[in-house]
Formats: C-alpha cells, sequence, structure tokens
C-alpha cells in the first residue's frame, strides 16, 4: 500500500487494505507488527550512482534506489568499483551522480518553497480554542489563523499542539499523516512528530512550536 510521503490521503485505510490482503491469502494469519517505512526517489527516477560531486572526485555516493536496493547496490558496487580501478563501465553514464537535467516534476518543484512567506511571525495564539473547535481528539490539520497557516493537533486528552506547518529543509508545506500522528513532508520526505521533534531526514531541525497558553 504504498504512497507518497505527505500525501494527502487516509492513511488508516492502507493498514486494513494490508490485512485484507494477507487474509485471502493466508487466512489464519494474524497480525503481529505494524510498520511503515520510506524510499528515496530521484525525481527523474533513476538512482544517483558515481561520483558524489564534481569538486570531490574521490568521492562516491548511490542512492535513490526506488525500492530497488538488492538490484541497484549491486550496480552501484561495480560502477563504482569500476570506477575505484580506473575501468570503463557501460552503465555508468546511465546512473551518473553528477547529472544534470531539467527536472521534469514541476509540480513537486512547485511545491518546494512557494509557502515560505506565509510562515512568517506568528509565535504565540492566545484564543486557540476558538480556532480549533472543529478539531476532533486524535485529530491533525492544517487551519488558517489571521492569515496564516498552522498546524493543529488535539490529543486524546483534549490538549492542542499547534506548529509552523512549514518543512524546515526547504519549507514545503506539511502534510497531517493520520496513521503515524506525524507532520509528513511531500517534497523529500522528512517527519516531525506532532510536538514538532525532527523523526525523519533530510530535516534535522526541529519545527517551530506555536505557544498556545
Ligand atoms: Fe521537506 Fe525537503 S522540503 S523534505
Amino acid at each position: 500500500m504504498d504512497h507518497k510521503t505527505g500525501a494527502k490521503i487516509n492513511l488508516k485505510d492502507s493498514y486494513q487494505k494490508l490485512e485484507q490482503v494477507a487474509k485471502q491469502l493466508y487466512p489464519d494469519s494474524k497480525v503481529v507488527f505494524r510498520w511503515n517505512t520510506e524510499d528515496c526517489i530521484p525525481l527523474d527516477k533513476i538512482p544517483y550512482i558515481g561520483e558524489f560531486s564534481n569538486l570531490w572526485p574521490n568521492v562516491y555516493v548511490g542512492t535513490g534506489y526506488k525500492k530497488w536496493g538488492m538490484t541497484s547496490s549491486n550496480v552501484a558496487g561495480n560502477i563504482i568499483t569500476d570506477k575505484i580501478l580506473g575501468k570503463e563501465n557501460p552503465y555508468e553514464e546511465v546512473f551518473k551522480s553528477t547529472r544534470l537535467k531539467p527536472i521534469k516534476n514541476h509540480e513537486e518543484l512547485g511545491n518546494m518553497l512557494k509557502e515560505v512567506g506565509h510562515s512568517a511571525i506568528l509565535n504565540k495564539l492566545e484564543k486557540i480554542e476558538e480556532y480549533t473547535k472543529d478539531v476532533k481528539q486524535g485529530e491533525g490539520k492544517i487551519v488558517e489563523i489571521e492569515g496564516k497557516k498552522v498546524g493543529v493537533y488535539r490529543d486524546k486528552q483534549g490538549e492542542i499542539y499547534a506548529v509552523k506547518p512549514y518543512c524546515t529543509h526547504l519549507g514545503c508545506e506539511l502534510s497531517w499523516n493520520n496513521l503515524e500522528d506525524t507532520w509528513d513532508c511531500p517534497c523529500h520526505g522528512s517527519r516531525f512528530t506532532y510536538e514538532g521533534k525532527s523523526i525523519y531526514d533530510p530535516s534535522i531541525k526541529d519545527l517551530e512550536r506555536i505557544q498556545t497558553k
């Protein structure tokens, strides 16, 4: 049940659908654990393998395997070994990590940065309850307050947590993940707890909390 990180969908359906499939295939099976994970996918969908940068010729990288890590890591092993040994590799050009191609995924690019301006200066909210009446317990959503977007989560005890809903990597607007109760970034997959703590890179900085008391 894969989905793009930060996709605006009801993720709770995902586990249910998986359980249904498991039950069909293995009627006696039981759910013992659940987890989800992420994978890097380059914008042009081809892994980056080779020199890390034109400026650092002896540093190599293999990444962006798009779920084909067992295969692509072998390709990376071969290409990088050949490069270190000074041998030609016919696949080197395909995966070249320093390639510069026009970015075709305009939607993704358009997402980036466009909201940064919105995040300006909203550090404290006095009457948060007034603005968040329709946020149910256990629910998170983005609400607009005084012309600014605010990421709000109400916990099971009714306590409200408010953050600036913009990724601390490059500023994309975050989406609420109702499966894990996290704020997820649709651009490069960073994730944050409802309290704003950074839990998944590339972002390494926490979200700004907005005081509500
Ligand atoms: Fe959020 Fe890059 S902008 S991960």
